[in-house]
């Protein structure tokens, strides 16, 4: 053998073996093991091999596909289940809830001087449109322990009208999604 033929021979060899000791400590490192259930749940994916998904809460239809034709109006008329509490006018004052102008897209826990729970203070990220469709579907779900004593509200097409409500509460409405 040459010299030109043993390079190759360990280089081969040497890649080999870097493959094999490689594949063993991902294996070691990574512990692969299967998912108990998918986590992102397709509607009419997968259902029949999830049970577990009867038990839990009905996922939430995402939001987005409806606000397109979301009925702004409608929304308002939904808004009364929210005065209680809440003002929607510009710079106008909290009450047992923070003031929700221009909510969309602002960051959780917005309002200034407002005693926000931890569980809404802690919350990382925005207000955005899915973040919202989740928070009033079901305060308590999407934010355990939150102050907002709402049950929720269950049809898609009331959170949708909404949430397009909200979103016309602004100076410059965010996009759509
Ligand atoms: C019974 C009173 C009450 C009702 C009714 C109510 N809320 Fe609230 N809302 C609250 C309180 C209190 C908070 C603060 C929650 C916390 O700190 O945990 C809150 C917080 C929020 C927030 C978060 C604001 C921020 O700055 O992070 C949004 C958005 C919101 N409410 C929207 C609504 C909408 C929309 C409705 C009507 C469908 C509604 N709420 C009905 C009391 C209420």
């Amino acid at each position: 053998m040459n010299l030109e033929t043993n390079k190759i021979a360990a280089a081969v060899l040497t890649a080999g073996i870097i493959a094999m000791t490689s594949g063993f400590i991902a294996g070691i490192l990574v512990h692969p093991h299967k998912l108990e259930q998918s986590v992102y749940k397709v509607e009419g994916v997968g259902q029949a091999a999830a049970p577990a998904a009867a038990t839990g809460p009905a996922p939430i239809e995402p939001i987005a596909p409806l606000l397109a034709a979301a009925d702004v109006a409608a929304g308002e008329t939904q808004s009364k289940k929210c005065t209680a509490c809440h003002t929607f006018t510009q710079g106008g004052p909290n009450r047992v809830g923070p003031n929700l102008w221009d909510i969309v897209g602002a960051k959780h826990a917005h309002a200034e001087g407002f005693a926000y729970s931890d569980a809404i203070k802690n919350k990382p990220g925005n207000w955005d449109y899915e973040e919202l469709n989740q928070f009033l579907a079901n305060p308590k779900a999407y934010a355990p322990g939150t102050k907002m004593a709402f049950a929720g509200l269950p049809k898609a097409s009331d959170r949708a009208a909404l949430i397009a409500y909200l979103r016309s509460l602004s100076a410059s409405p965010k996009p759509l999604p």
